[in-house]
């Protein structure tokens, strides 16, 4: 018997040597090991022997069961150790290899001036206010000195909604806004930014465009003046634009502003000498502007023998063209990624 449990065990160990996969080495386990396994079978004849060789056959088999159980225990870790290691070879990855971008948004120019300018007003005191885009006759025209008729209104080609409501042809409504919602009457100092619109669209013109607009009012004897006025918008063309352009007021006429000016900035392609860009005059026109016209203090809540003021607007691309040198406003709207992200590189400089 002695013998046949050594044959067994040297047939098994070399089944074991000869195992390659973890399913190979399963089936070995149940054939070796298991109830009908040749070392089981030896087991249950033991019975026949006498009671002399029984315990140390018994100890024998026991002893050939161990070793085999740990013969396998060996293969399958190495085993696992292979087949890890084929894993990792398999999923190296190359850290010297290009990644794959990940393309990140951009801030559209228009949104850039609209934030510097913003941080440029608040920086001078002024609060940053907004007005609804559906306006009603009523503030975009009405409050602001442009009665039913006037033919100032004929200025701006208006999309109505109703005879009443309109997609706001300039962001002055939100003046009217601004001061009607004041009940203290304490000073006002806003900014306000946003989307406006007019049935336009050719070469220069867009169905809808941006404006920003600025309006201080104070008590008569603060005397906000046309020189706060025109140190104000200095600064700011001077900041948005470039710091050595010159301004110059020409008077103009605007319903909510008496006296009315149209600034206009020195040429920044030529420095005033002259170019296609200025159309050879050295300027170019930026803003309206002016002194808060007394019936738009009256008509919305303020005496205007107590209270005074001054208003500006712009268009917002405009701007961003002067600024960033952008030649066509076309450039705006087309969404063309290329054509965003160069402003990144461009707010660096
Ligand atoms: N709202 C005017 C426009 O759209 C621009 C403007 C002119 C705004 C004079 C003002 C101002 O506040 O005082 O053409």
């Amino acid at each position: 018997m002695k013998e046949k449990i050594e044959e067994i065990k040297k047939q098994a160990e070399e089944e074991i040597e000869n195992i390659k996969t973890a399913q190979e080495l399963q089936d070995l386990k149940v054939k070796i090991l298991g109830k009908k396994s040749e070392l089981s079978n030896l087991l249950k004849t033991l019975g026949s022997l006498s009671a002399e060789e029984r315990p140390k056959m018994g100890a024998l088999v026991n002893e050939a069961r161990k070793e085999l159980e740990e013969k396998i225990a060996s293969v399958e870790e190495k085993i696992k150790e292979n087949l890890l290691a084929e894993k990792l070879q398999k999923e190296t990855i190359d850290i010297t290899l290009p990644s794959t971008k990940i393309k990140r948004g951009s801030k559209h120019p228009v949104n850039r001036v609209i934030e510097e300018i913003e941080d440029l007003f608040v920086s001078m005191g002024y609060d940053v206010v907004s007005g609804p885009e559906l306006e009603t006759d009523e503030f975009c025209f009405e409050r602001l000195n442009l009665p039913q008729g006037h033919p100032a209104r004929d200025m701006q080609d208006s999309f109505y909604i109703t005879p009443e409501y309109l997609l706001r042809t300039q962001t002055s409504a939100v003046q009217a806004r601004t001061m009607l919602a004041n009940e203290e009457k304490s000073p006002i100092r806003m900014i306000c930014a946003g989307k406006t619109y007019r049935r336009e669209d050719d070469a220069t013109h867009s169905h809808q465009f941006g404006q920003v607009e600025g309006l201080v009012i104070d008590k008569k004897e603060r005397n906000v003046s046309l020189a706060d006025l025109k140190g104000t918008l200095e600064v700011f063309v001077r900041k948005l634009i470039g710091k050595n352009s010159e301004l110059r007021f020409r008077p103009s006429y605007f319903p909510f502003t008496e006296p009315s000016y149209e600034v206009d900035v020195s040429c920044f392609k030529c420095g005033g000498k002259g170019c296609n860009l200025c159309k050879q005059t050295g300027w170019i026109e930026v803003l309206g502007s002016g002194i808060v016209h007394p019936n738009v203090l009256k008509m919305n809540g303020y005496d205007p023998e107590k209270y005074g003021g001054f208003a500006f607007g712009t268009g917002l691309e405009r701007l961003a063209m002067f600024k960033y040198g952008i030649p066509d406003m076309r450039y705006l709207y087309t969404n063309d990624v290329r054509f965003l992200t160069q402003f990144d590189r461009k707010d660096q400089e």
